[in-house]
């Protein structure tokens, strides 16, 4: 039967015993990792938050009642000890923080008791994640995941403390906003006291923050959930947590300082990593240059190079073919793996397909010079030597080409590039290598919508020597926006907010909205803007992501306590689940037949 707390004081936490307390009584509580019984002796793994403590149940010294009462013990119940603590005499265990002492029990009291857990509490044991996550809560006991959470924890912490100390205000926006679709999808909230009409939740706090600088507030900053009905992956919850933050009277340089400044702090103290600043900077074209990426890891090379001029004219179909479509010709130099098996080449080719890309065309380096390749024949020898020097081809190295729109060759390579390099293991996996993107583009042609749209969203600012494009040639724009990236990882983003009214409205024009349009959507923030709005910028990092670096987690999922899977559910309460009829009928709401 479960005891009570009564009259029990917690004295320490397990880890916290240590041989400074030798001979002293302490009083630990927490969850039985394992029992071992060794003749007269019983031996408890005790667990909690902190770590491992072993306590050793002695039949002459602790009475034959509680003596018994240690032998029921079963893995996860929940039990207080009190004891005193002693040096070990054997086992020594190096790997445990309290592995050089133990405690002799004199009392006990199960304070719960457990069934078998559907999966052993442990590291490295090979559960399924569906299990794991149908009891969360369970998994969660892991030491893994907690040192997570507890990171994040400190983290949030420092962030708090840090922006304080600069002048930031925290303050909450609301969660039940106005949808103003663009970008991802809207969770949608139906109203009951409006039949018919919808709440969206936030994608971000972004239109509220740039309010409050309206209101004059200056320096703003939130540890907001976010909200977003996109399609998930390894970096990405429906709901997920930022780092938000608006700032008045700045420019760029302004916002990457402080950034910069609060980056080295985190790292500093939450992991004792020293980040050098400033940090990098490169140029949106850049980087898709060099890497086909806008969030490139440049913890290792196998930059990419452009053939286009190389291969122009040349026999090959494939090649010509892309350029004539106004594309472009690609390769990376894969350098000493040109003797790699056709079986493992076909693989590089179908995840190049899988990127998009309608084949991937290569050329290995052999040790002799001659080349062994999957276009040769369509080249001239002259071309082909043209080719290989233009990629810096030397013997033994294995030479990747994709040819189609920039788009799909930055895309494909760029993809190719990071895969290849986490399969050869040329990426220092200890390494944090920060890199500002600067210069996006301000608009992106969508071929599924046929229009231009913000890359980032309509309220970020153009270089002012770009703004006379704005509407006649969208495309090459540039925005005075920033990412922030980490190790291939898109960390966060902001921009220079546009708050000139001419400069707005020419921003709504080329993104096809009609002046209507743009005050139904976002009529109050423009009408605030009439009222005296300060220049202002910002910037959101995802605090998830930033935790899923710091730990080295392979998921999103392994920092945040309750994720959601891939499909958007909670295999734990089974949300989102179907509602009362009554629930329904409150809301005006009916469901249609599938
Ligand atoms: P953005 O849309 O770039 O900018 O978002 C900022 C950062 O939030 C993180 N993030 C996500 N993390 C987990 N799951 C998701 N589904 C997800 N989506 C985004 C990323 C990203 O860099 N309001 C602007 C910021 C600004 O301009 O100030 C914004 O939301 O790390
Ligand atoms: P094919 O003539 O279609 O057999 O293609 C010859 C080689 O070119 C094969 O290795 C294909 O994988 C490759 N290839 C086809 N399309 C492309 C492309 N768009 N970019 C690069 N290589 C391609």
């Amino acid at each position: 039967m479960a005891e009570t707390m009564k009259g029990l004081h917690r004295t320490h936490r397990c880890t916290e015993v240590s041989n400074k307390l030798i001979d002293e009584n302490v009083t630990v509580m927490g969850w039985v990792q394992k029992r071992r019984n060794l003749g007269s002796l019983i031996f408890i793994d005790l667990r909690d938050r902190s770590g491992l403590l072993q306590v050793v149940f002695d039949e002459p010294q602790i009475g034959t009642e509680g003596f018994d009462k240690a032998g029921e013990l079963r893995s996860e119940f929940v039990i207080a000890v009190e004891g005193v603590v002693k040096k070990r005499e054997a086992a020594i265990n190096e790997n445990l923080k309290t592995g050089d002492i133990e405690i002799i029990a004199k009392s006990l009291r199960i304070l719960s008791e457990a069934e078998t857990p559907p999966f052993p509490i442990e590291e490295g044991i090979n559960t399924k994640d569906e299990l794991r996550l149908k009891h969360r809560y369970l998994d969660l006991r892991r030491p893994d995941l907690q040192s997570n959470l507890i990171l994040r924890s400190k983290v949030c912490n420092i962030v708090r403390s840090f922006l304080c100390d600069e002048g930031f205000i925290e303050i909450e926006t609301p969660i039940l906003q106005k949808s103003t679709p663009e970008g991802a999808r809207d969770y949608l909230v139906p109203s009951r006291i409006h039949p018919g009409e919808f709440y969206a939740l936030p994608q971000s706090p972004q239109l509220f923050k740039q309010l409050l600088m309206c209101s004059g507030f200056d320096r703003y900053f939130q540890i907001a959930k976010c909200f977003r009905d996109e399609d998930l992956r390894a970096d990405r919850q429906p709901e997920f947590t930022q780092i938000d933050m608006e700032l008045s009277f700045v420019d760029m340089e302004d916002v990457l300082d402080v950034n910069e400044r609060l980056i080295a702090k985190v790292f500093k103290e939450a992991l004792n990593v020293d980040v050098k600043l400033p940090l990098k900077r490169m140029p949106w074209q850049e980087a898709m240059d060099r890497f086909g990426s806008d969030k490139p890891d440049i913890r290792f090379g196998m930059e990419l190079t452009d053939v286009t001029d190389v291969v122009k004219g040349c026999g090959f179909g494939v090649f010509t073919g892309a350029i004539e479509n106004c594309g472009s010709v690609r390769g990376i130099n894969v350098s000493g793996q040109g003797s790699m098996s056709r079986k493992k080449i076909d693989k590089l080719v179908e995840y190049a397909k899988g990127c998009g890309a309608k084949g991937l065309a290569y050329l290995c380096v052999n040790e002799d010079g001659t080349y062994k390749s999957s276009f040769a024949k369509f080249m001239k020898e002259k071309e082909l030597d043209n080719l290989v020097n233009a990629m810096d081809g030397k013997p033994g190295d294995l030479l990747l080409f994709a040819a189609d729109s920039n788009k799909i060759v930055w895309e494909v390579l760029g993809s190719l590039r990071c895969e290849l390099g986490k399969e050869l293991g040329l990426i220092p996996e200890d390494e944090f290598a920060f890199l500002w993107i600067t210069d996006f583009p301000l608009f992106e042609y969508s071929e599924e919508q046929g229009r231009y749209v913000a890359m980032h969203h309509p309220f970020t600012m153009p270089y002012e020597e770009d703004i006379d494009y704005i509407v006649s040639d969208p495309g090459k724009v540039r925005a005075q926006a920033y990412d922030i990236v980490l190790n291939g990882c898109e960390l966060g983003g902001g921009s220079i907010r546009i708050h000139r009214e001419d400069v707005q409205e020419k921003m709504f024009e080329a993104l096809g909205f009609t002046n209507e349009e743009a005050h139904d959507r976002f009529g109050f923030l423009l009408d605030a803007f009439s009222f005296g709005v300060p220049p202002h910028a910002g910037l959101a990092y995802g605090l998830d992501r930033m935790i899923m670096l710091m730990t080295k987690a392979d998921s999103i999922r392994d920092v945040i306590a309750f994720p959601k899977v891939k499909d958007a559910s909670c295999l734990m309460t089974n949300a989102p689940s179907s509602v009362d009829d009554t629930q329904l009928e409150e809301l005006c709401l009916a469901i249609k037949e599938q």
